[in-house]
């Protein structure tokens, strides 16, 4: 029995999703949520946060990061386990839900410009590391290599078993770029086809995802590795968000429907094969999104 939270991340389940080309194509999705902070992110944060541990970098130090949320709270959820002090920026349009349970784990935020996404926190956190460098430890999840190492020694290998080595297609959008890196760098040299997907435009809705072509490319991002990219328009992600409630049973949060949106679409291209993607977090904490309403919850079946 493991007798620390930070042992329970990992080992989330590959979920089989029906769709009408099942018979054909094989869709797993890796449910992240499963994870104890309730997102893919709670791997990453766990080697970046071990690895400044047993270096001796932190010395008391305060951990600042830039987030649009799902790292801030695997970071405040670990932070809390192991009473370390940590300060967090993110853009102040994150969800409240976000806000809240950060809060609950008693991170300090700084809210940036909701107009400059992460890229803007980003910002904000290099300048105050560049004033009071010693007052802070900057794991930096943009440009830490324990990011994409993390899905290479846990992501990538639990999809292999877990698909019992079939998976022919792994696909999954990119913020940091850490997990589709790493799964990448796992499972490519196996022979399976990655591709990463990308929301179409810069002004996208997809809480998590990067425009790339626009925004502060990270560091860890490798952009030769992609065997193709795909783009995926937020309402779409938003029609199958709730697609997914209503006809799969999945409260799912956007970054997730666009992964299995893709994930559906490219099936439809494909003579056979087994496709897995993840879902980074659930609906939880999306709630409140005026998107669930504003759409017509009569939305036909788009799987079965
Ligand atoms: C909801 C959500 N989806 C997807 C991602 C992208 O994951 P990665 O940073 O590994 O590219 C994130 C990252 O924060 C996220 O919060």
């Amino acid at each position: 029995m493991p007798h620390r939270l930070i042992d329970l991340i990992g080992n989330t389940p590959l979920l089989e999703i029906e769709h009408r080309n099942s018979s054909r194509v094989r869709i797993g999705a890796k449910l992240e949520y499963f994870n104890p902070g309730g997102s893919v992110k709670d791997r990453p944060v766990k080697r970046m946060l071990l690895a400044a541990m047993e270096s001796g970098a932190l010395q008391g130090r305060t951990i600042i990061d830039a987030t649009s949320g799902n790292t801030g709270i695997a970071y405040a959820m670990l932070c809390a386990e192991f009473r370390l002090p940590l300060e967090l920026a993110m853009p102040e349009n994150a969800s409240e839900e976000r806000k809240l349970i950060l809060n609950l784990y008693g991170a300090k935020m700084h809210l940036t410009s909701p107009m400059e996404g992460t890229d803007g926190a980003q910002r904000f956190v290099q300048d105050l590391v560049q004033k009071q460098g010693d007052r802070y430890f900057y794991p930096d999840q943009y440009n830490n290599d324990n990011n994409w190492k993390a899905h290479l020694e846990t992501t990538g290998p639990e999809i292999w078993e877990q698909s019992d080595g079939q998976v022919t297609h792994f696909l999954a959008g990119l913020g940091t770029s850490g997990t589709f890196v790493g799964t990448a760098r796992y499972l490519q040299p196996k022979g399976v086809k990655c591709l990463s997907v990308q929301p179409d435009n810069p002004l996208h809705g997809l809480e998590g995802w990067k425009h790339m072509e626009t925004a502060i490319v990270p560091g860890i991002y490798d952009a030769g590795l992609a065997d193709d990219v795909l783009e995926v328009d937020t309402e779409d992600a938003f029609r199958y968000s709730i697609a997914a409630a209503k006809y799969l049973g999945l409260l799912i949060s956007p970054s997730s429907a666009a992964n299995l949106f893709a994930a559906i679409r490219l099936a439809g291209t494909l003579e056979s094969g087994y496709i897995v993607t993840v879902f980074p977090d659930n609906a939880f904490k999306y709630l409140k999104d005026r998107f669930w309403s504003e759409h017509d919850y009569h939305i036909a079946d788009p799987f079965h």
